[in-house]
């Protein structure tokens, strides 16, 4: 390689590095996207050219590696602790008193910060380079999940600054609001479970085995504080000091921090932030108070869980009073009945609320909620919202306290409640709403997605008797259709030809549409990896369903006794004699036999003879798996020259290390 390539390699190197930082971390692009991609490409081009010029650091490295079948641990160098909370301004003044008191002889300065609602994380940066990324666990050691953290690209992989020797920073990864709304339309979409509110999907994001997909969800993250730290150049003792130096080594910040030195100092910053943080783009569940000084906070100490010098003001979530005017019974697809309260229409958190779930009877009897009550409404974000409590002062005189009828609102069939269930069932499957309900679903987006299949057109089909189940719905005519009320010839048509193009919907849309106890989209889809088609699915035991991921007893009963029903396999052949595709394009061969099938290997180290791709490939080939990193689940480490700390971790976990050679002799058995 000519010297004039790796110096141009290395200044490319930066430059990508330095518009990466204006990008994501300033939000201040200095170039256009077509020059980006040109340097890119450039870049990746030499990395092609000549693989030794590539480190872990390189903005090429963001994605990439395999899936892992588990995180290992990694202890933290420095506790990552937890904060105490407090839920009022009289009690964020004992919290101030109680400092006082240790620092006695001090004037106090203190910060207020959002509290970001995320999930903590501790990066390790060791010579400028991140080295871990870790979870916070249980406080002492937490997952590492370095490769899941190096996809978020405001996530620096090399510090701005000399002779850093050590750096470990903290901080809260958090999903955008904007990016959880387009989440969660995109799972509604594919028929995947909506996530509950940013944490969550956050939370199930970093969770997640392939950080390939990771890579695709729109995670961020702040930095706020320090770890260990081990470097030459100077380190801020104040907290401001930190957030400007965690700035100028390249880090994102929270945008807003303020000062003050009294009570109502930190009153009006909590107040301001709360007035600002909805037009904020990730959500923050309260204000963080901490004393500026570093020397101070050491005096101050901790307790088991949380430092003494700092504390969590928690805001309210939203809430509102309104008057119940009824409770009306909703029956789900599964029979399934839900109470349900209809509300005078009240504004809370942004948007008008009409109708909050009361859950089940249980819930409404704990909570004594009665029809003309006056109750209090909360939503917190993307919360659905819940009645809270009732009023008790305000309840007319006369109410009874409520009962959840017995007997399906619909068809009057008296309803079930399975041992251990909180649940009431209408017991009736032939009833209306569960026919409807069933048809619904079975039409919705997340499932065989069939355009114009909605509640009004689903309701008339049904109440004129067209059709009672979904094998049915591939029998109509466009004029049976075009018959119904409100139904124009063209819409008729488009209905139609959505229920033809239905036909060719992978499987997996199917089997989640026929509305099967317990099985989710993702269970579909699991199903659906594993067996090849429609047939092989009905003929599964209970012991092959059990053997698959996120298949348990319970849905490995659910479907067995579903596919055993005599009406339901007569439905699977209405559906194939209709022409409905029943293979499975997601099925995956099951990883080969081979005399390493069902063995986890980590490689580390030069191996002498084989480069890294070609042991990957002798392993698969052998039916192995390699995965990034030492765990329990380990079989065995194969390591080569210049092994590293993934050899001091197996040793420790008494994995089996074994060499090159021995590597061979296992794959040629
Ligand atoms: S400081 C030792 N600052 O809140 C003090 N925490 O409820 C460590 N959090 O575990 C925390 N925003 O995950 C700090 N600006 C902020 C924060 C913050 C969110 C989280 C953090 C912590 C949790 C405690």
């Amino acid at each position: 390689m000519k010297e004039e390539e790796k110096e141009r390699y290395f200044a490319l190197v930066e430059e990508v590095r330095c518009h990466d930082h204006a990008y994501y971390v300033l939000a201040n692009p200095t170039i256009t996207d077509a020059d980006y991609d040109r340097l890119y490409r450039e870049l990746v081009d030499l990395e092609v050219a000549y693989p030794e010029l590539c480190t872990p650091s390189s903005p090429s490295q963001r994605v990439g590696g395999q899936a892992v079948s588990e995180f290992p641990d990694h202890c933290h160098a420095v506790p990552m602790m937890s904060l105490d909370n407090t839920y009022s301004f009289e009690e964020l003044d004992e919290f101030l008193v109680r400092v006082g008191k240790l620092l006695p002889d001090e004037s106090l300065d203190w910060t207020v910060e959002p509290k970001i609602d995320g999930l903590a994380v501790s990066l390790r940066y060791e010579d400028g380079v991140l080295a871990v990324g870790v979870t916070r666990g249980d406080g002492v050691s937490g997952d590492d999940i370095t490769s899941n953290l190096k996809t978020i690209r405001t996530i620096p992989l090399k510090l701005r600054g000399e002779s850093l020797k050590v750096v470990e920073v903290r901080g809260e990864v958090f999903m955008s609001k904007m990016g959880f709304t387009k989440l969660n339309e995109k799972r509604r979409a594919e028929g995947e479970e909506p996530f509950a509110n940013p944490r969550n999907a956050a939370a199930g994001s970093l969770k997640m085995l392939d950080s390939q997909a990771v890579a695709e969800r729109p995670l961020g993250v702040f930095l706020y504080g320090l770890g260990e730290v081990s470097t030459e150049a100077p380190v801020p003792d104040t907290q401001v000091g930190v957030l400007d130096w965690l700035d100028q080594l390249g880090f994102p910040t929270p945008e807003r921090i303020w000062t003050g030195r009294t009570h109502d100092d930190l009153v009006v910053s909590i107040n301001e932030l709360d007035a600002d943080r909805h037009g904020l783009d990730y959500e923050t569940d309260g204000a963080v108070i901490k004393l500026n000084s570093l020397a101070l906070r050491e005096q101050c100490g901790a307790t088991a869980k949380a430092p003494r010098w700092a504390i969590a003001y928690k805001y309210a979530a939203e809430q509102a009073e309104t008057v119940l005017k009824a409770i009306t019974v909703q029956v789900g697809r599964t029979g399934a009945l839900t109470p349900v309260a209809e509300l005078e229409p009240i504004s809370i958190a942004g948007s008008t609320v009409s109708r909050a779930t009361l859950h089940n009877e249980e819930e409404i009897q704990r909570k004594d909620v009665r029809i003309g009550d006056t109750v209090v409404i909360e939503k917190a974000g993307e919360i659905i919202p819940a009645v809270v409590r009732v009023i008790q002062e305000k309840r007319p005189k006369g109410s009874k306290a409520y009962t959840l009828p017995k007997g399906c609102p619909e068809c009057g069939t008296a309803a079930d409640k399975a041992k251990g269930d909180v649940v009431w069932r209408c017991a009736n499957p032939d009833c209306p709403a569960q026919i409807r309900g069933r048809l619904e679903h079975f039409c919705a987006r997340g499932a065989m997605d069939i355009e114009g299949g909605g509640e009004v057109l689903v309701r008339q089909l049904v109440e004129r008797g067209l059709v009672d189940n979904v094998g049915e719905l591939y029998k109509l005519t466009v004029e049976e259709v075009a018959s119904l009320d409100r139904m124009a010839e063209k819409s008729a048509q488009n209905f139609i030809e959505g229920l033809e193009a239905s036909k060719e919907r992978d499987l997996w849309r199917l089997v989640f549409g026929l509305g099967i106890l317990h099985v989710g989209a993702g269970v579909a889809k699991s199903l659906c990896r594993r067996f090849t088609d429609m047939d092989q699915l009905m003929d599964a035991t209970e012991n092959q369903l059990v053997a698959i991921d996120d298949v348990g007893e319970v849905i490995a009963k659910s479907l067995h006794h579903w596919f055993g029903d005599s009406q339901n396999r007569k439905l699977i052949e209405v559906l194939r004699k209709s022409g409905l595709n029943f293979q499975s394009a997601l099925y995956q061969e099951p990883s080969k036999a081979g005399p390493l099938s069902g063995k986890s290997l980590v490689l580390t180290g030069t191996l002498p003879n084989l480069k890294r791709e070609e042991a990957v490939a002798k392993i698969e080939a052998a039916g192995g798996k390699v995965v990034g990193s030492v765990s329990k689940k380990t079989d065995y480490l194969v390591a080569g020259k210049d092994a590293g700390s993934k050899l001091a971790k197996a040793e420790k976990l008494s994995i089996e290390v074994i060499d090159e050679a021995h590597l061979i002799r296992l794959c040629d058995k």
